[in-house]
């Protein structure tokens, strides 16, 4: 028996897609339209607190037990553990370059945001790349049915209900119907509904805004 890591595949996508689009945007904005600019700087703030609420439930329930029950495997889960704090250290830099940048939407600000955007990008695809091909194979052997589903439950707590509503909707974005079913299925029942009712048009919203 494995545990099935495949819904972690699925909010991968939607991290590589918006780290892609971030750059895209950001470069976009015209000097001193500063309006524009707060519109994705909200949007990038949205998904810094995804990225790191994932890698801290990964930090908390994913790695250590890995680490405690594998061998000739510690490299893979020490890897993972170096990535997370780069990870980390590129977006203490963009908490600097992003609201340098909202302030005036200047051109400089502009480019040095958007260099931090294509280093933050690297670093994240090199990990995820990483994280699927050994890390989630190694999950799926060693970690039990309950724990894997404690660690799902752990993803979708702490986040306020409309931040967490707007984060679901990006990762059903690209999702296919069994994607969308097997995501929808590991919800709260709760937020489910919610998600039908209140999520689908918050989400069509906030993108409509964001990429314009
Ligand atoms: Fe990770």
């Amino acid at each position: 028996m494995s545990v099935n890591t495949q819904d972690t595949e699925i909010v991968h996508r939607a991290f590589r897609r918006e780290s892609r689009l971030l750059v895209e945007l950001v470069a976009a904005v015209a000097p001193g339209d500063t309006a524009r600019a707060e519109v994705i700087a909200g949007h990038f703030r949205l998904y810094r607190l995804g990225l790191r609420h994932h890698q801290e439930v990964q930090d908390e329930l994913l790695l250590p037990p890995l680490l405690s029950r594998v061998d000739l495997d510690a490299d893979i889960v020490l890897r993972a553990e170096a990535q997370h704090r780069r990870l980390a250290a590129t977006l203490t830099r963009l908490d600097a370059a992003v609201p340098a940048w909202e302030a005036t939407a200047g051109a400089d600000e502009r480019d040095t945001l958007v260099a931090a955007l294509a280093d933050h990008r690297a670093v994240l695809l090199e990990h995820l790349g990483d994280e699927e091909a050994a890390l989630l194979p190694l999950a799926a052997r060693h970690l039990t049915e309950r724990e894997w589903a404690l660690l799902r439950g752990r993803l979708v707590t702490g986040i306020p209900a409309p931040t967490l509503l707007t984060l679901c909707g990006a990762v059903l974005e690209e999702a296919d119907p069994a994607e969308r079913a097997a995501v929808l299925g590991g919800l709260p029942a709760p937020v489910r509904v919610a998600w039908h009712v209140l999520g689908r048009p918050r989400y069509a919203r906030h993108i409509r805004r964001v990429r314009g």
